[in-house]
This record gives C-alpha cells, structure tokens and sequence, in this order.
C-alpha cells in the first residue's frame, strides 16, 4: 500500500498564549487542506491540545502530544497518560524527542513510553538520532542500539506502519545551513531500514516510516523530500513560521 507524507510541527514550549496558537494552527490548516499525498501532524505544549481538538480540520490535519507517560494513573505529579490523550481522541505523540533525552530520558524509559502508548491504541513517533559524528561511524553503532533498546520486546503488530524521526541531534534548532545533507540522510534512512530488517523483518521495515528533524525549513525541505529517502519531516521551529506552508508543499510533491 501507498504511504502517505508525514510533516510533524513539534512547538515544542511555544507559543506563549492560546491565542498564539489558534493564530498558528489556523494558517497551517488552510496550508494542509491543498495538500493531496501528505498527512500533517500538529504537536502543540499540553494545554492548548484540547481547545485547538475542538476545531474543524481538514481530514489530513491531527494533532499530537509531544510526550506521554508510560504509567496509566496514579501519583505521579506532572504526567499525562497514554489513555488521557487517546480519551481527547487525540492520535499520536511523540516519544524520546532529543530535548526529552536531554532531560533524563533513557533509551529504556523511552521503550516504556512506546509500550504504553501502544497499549492505549495511539500512534507513537520515535525519536532517534547520535550526538556527533565522526569518521570511524560511532553514530551508526549508536543510531543501532537506540532503535534495538527503544523497541525491544514490543508486540510486533505495533510495529506494523510505525512511524521514526530520526533526528541528528548535533542538527536541530539551527539552521538550513547546519541540516543534514539529503545524501547523508539517504544514507542514514537506509542504515534505519537495515536494522529494522534485521530485528523485526522486511515486512516491517517496508512498512515504516522515516522522517527527518534537523533544521528542515523551506529552502531545504524540497531537496531532501527529492533525494533523502524519506517519508516527511519533524520541524521544529520552522512549523510556527509562514513558511511552514512552503516546507508542506514540498513534501507534498513526493506522491
Ligand atoms: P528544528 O527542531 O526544526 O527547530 O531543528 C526539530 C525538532 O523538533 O527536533
């Protein structure tokens, strides 16, 4: 089956009022309904997910959480379970963000997030991608061991269409001309794809998506839609500017 383009806006702590933030959603939906190929996911902070849930959107347009907790209820202060979001009819979140990791998050409570949101029937987006790079290839080794320790002991029929953004973290939050390079991407999507032949099998690895987060804006989104071998994109901050519009309209152009 045909997979559709996938552009995640991650807003992360912004913007800084509800009213902000119906101004952002409003221009990105009317971007998402010329789209024909492409599903477009908004990630807003925590409070504004359910007032943006009670718009109209066009049928290509979701919204997502930017982190869930694997716990299902009870005193654990400042958390939102899987079941909470799914109850909001909410789809997705996205799971072992780099800012996320930065903060504590192993790659085990990473799995543990997956799980839940698994169990709770949302559409969690993994988050991988290395520090650094060098020429000895650590990062591989690393991108290898994130994606094993992330998934490891998940039922398989979850993984079915499961959706990562690999993310290099040494390219996030600066600009077009820090990205990465659609060659290196390409290549790196393809390494992705390997490692997820070799622990869950082909049918599984054809079946997922990879997106690219790292300093995606409008100047670059078309050459790396072009020749990165990916599925759409995780934007940070590009997702709460005008040219959003223009990075959804490249990826579009994959059909
Ligand atoms: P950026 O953020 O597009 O600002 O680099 C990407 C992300 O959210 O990881």
């Amino acid at each position: 089956m045909k997979k559709r383009n996938i552009v995640l806006a991650n807003w992360k702590m912004n913007p800084e009022t509800l009213g902000k933030a119906k101004e952002v959603f409003n221009s990105t939906r009317l971007a998402a309904k010329t789209l024909k190929n492409t599903d477009v996911i908004v990630c807003p902070p925590f409070p504004f997910v359910f007032p943006l849930s009670k718009l109209n959107v066009p049928k290509n347009l979701f919204l997502g959480t930017q982190n869930v907790f694997y716990e299902i209820k009870g005193a654990f202060t400042g958390e939102v379970s899987a079941g909470m979001i799914k109850d909001l009819k909410i789809k997705f979140s996205v799971v072992g963000h780099s800012e996320r990791r930065a903060m504590g998050e192993t790659n085990e409570i990473v799995r543990k997030k997956m799980a839940a949101a698994f169990d709770a029937g949302l559409s969690p987006i993994l988050c991988i991608g290395e520090k650094e790079r060098n020429k000895e290839g650590s990062h591989l080794s690393f991108i290898k061991n994130q994606i094993k320790e992330c998934l490891f002991g998940l039922q398989k029929k979850h993984l079915v269409g499961i959706n990562i953004a690999y993310e290099p973290i040494w390219a996030i939050g600066k600009s077009y001309k820090e990205a990465m390079s659609p060659t290196d991407i390409h290549e790196t999507v393809l390494f992705i794809k390997k490692v997820i032949t070799e622990l869950f099998g082909k049918d599984i690895a054809d079946g997922s998506r990879v997106l690219y987060g790292g300093s995606v804006e409008a100047i670059n989104a078309g050459p790396m839609m072009e020749y990165g071998n990916i599925d759409g994109f995780l934007v940070g901050h590009a997702s709460l500017t005008p040219s959003f519009a223009e990075i959804l309209k490249a990826a579009d152009l994959r059909k």
